[in-house]
């Protein structure tokens, strides 16, 4: 079933709330003791992670003190956003030692550049930012520097100076990309391609790093072609009515790679009203990104024929580096969240994990 866009906010679209008021039900962990890791090689980039284990994730202030964090968190726009941001909550809880100060920018680069001055302004001992887009963050990180608060870029990175943030976390999504081309390769094994892209919100890592490393792929492929490449910003409805646009543009395509699983649901749902049949049974190859939960379901399904993962359950990294930084710990420079792939039941690829049930019902998010 289709879920609907998770409204996290009601009323103000951005409001500040504490993370501790939606209720924690973790077990706060011991913190780690600083002589029982090694540290790691400051500036060196970290090799690539998996989620930390809730019970470690979540571990208290090493002091005993609440620590502050304020999150500039991008908005509502996928179920992705809506998991990521339950699992800051979660992690970031009063149980767990912390005070969270946690601001939806909506969407809006002016109120997410806000909210982050808002944070310096109230002292806040770390900020966690995940940008709605690379650019234009020198000035505010600066002044956060200037303020002497460490910044996390989280998710999705920036392309400011890198000694004005203390680390970033986010998945590769120049990789994501790259295994979405290498996929369609595969499955298409020598078969032409018209394709059509509906990308993500435009300036986001996300939407440059995914096109990127899809373009690299179709680089290698003269038989291919892509077709039209929009931005449907991440969201159902922006899905929706770019691939209603494509249909009225284009009668010949047979591929649609959507940028992450709520615009393939709007895509679907342009393609159904148009009678136009897609998945494993049908005339249109479906690429996704983020693999949540319904993502995977339609995948099971065989509606979506290849979804590369996007794991938004990443504040444990954060919250490594913050314990880290409280105990004077060395930190990586760059932590990078592992991937898979899921592809349709009656396929099976060197890229991606063929979905089953029991994948569908590991899921967590
Ligand atoms: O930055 C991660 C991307 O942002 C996810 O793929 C998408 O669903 C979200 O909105």
């Amino acid at each position: 079933m289709k879920r609907k866009l998770a409204v996290l906010m009601t009323g103000a679209m951005v409001m500040a709330t504490l993370a501790g008021c939606g209720g924690s039900e973790a077990t706060p962990a011991a913190a780690p003791a600083a002589a029982e890791e090694a540290p790691a090689a400051e500036e060196a980039p970290a090799a690539d992670e998996e989620a930390p284990a809730a019970e470690e994730a979540e571990a208290p202030a090493a002091s005993g003190d609440t620590i502050s964090v304020g999150f500039a968190q991008v908005g509502h726009e996928s179920d992705w956003r809506a998991a990521n941001t339950q699992n800051y909550q979660d992690t970031f809880s009063a149980a767990n030692g912390y005070e969270l100060s946690f601001v939806d920018a909506d969407n809006d680069n002016a109120v997410q550049l806000e909210a982050v001055r808002g944070f310096i302004q109230q002292e806040v001992d770390y900020i966690c930012i995940a940008p709605i887009e690379t650019a234009g963050w020198d000035t505010v990180l600066q002044e956060a520097q200037d303020a002497g608060i460490p910044v996390l870029i989280v998710d999705r990175s920036v392309d400011a100076d890198a000694s004005l943030y203390e680390t970033q976390i986010g998945c590769d999504m120049v990789a994501e990309g790259e295994t979405a081309g290498n996929w369609l390769a595969e499955y298409l094994d020598g078969g032409d391609a018209k394709i059509l892209v509906i990308e993500g919100t435009v300036g986001a890592s996300a939407t440059l790093g995914r096109t990127e490393g899809f373009n690299n792929i179709v680089g290698q492929h003269s038989e291919w072609e892509v077709l039209d490449s929009q931005s449907g910003d991440f969201t159902q409805a922006g899905g929706q009515e770019v691939m209603e646009s494509f249909i009225k543009s284009y009668s010949d395509f047979n591929v649609v790679v959507c940028q992450n699983d709520n615009e393939a649901y709007g895509a679907m749902d342009a393609m159904d009203a148009a009678g136009i049949t897609y998945g494993v049974d049908g005339d249109v190859i479906i690429i996704s990104f983020d693999a949540t939960h319904d993502g995977l379901q339609y995948t099971l399904d065989g509606k979506i024929n290849c979804n590369v993962e996007c794991n938004p359950l990443q504040a444990g990294f954060a919250a490594d580096v913050i314990q880290k930084l409280q105990a004077g710990d060395a930190i990586d420079a760059q932590t990078i969240v592992t991937d898979e792939a899921f592809v349709a039941p009656g396929i099976t690829s060197q890229y991606a994990v063929t979905m089953t049930q029991e994948v569908l019902d590991g899921r967590a998010y």
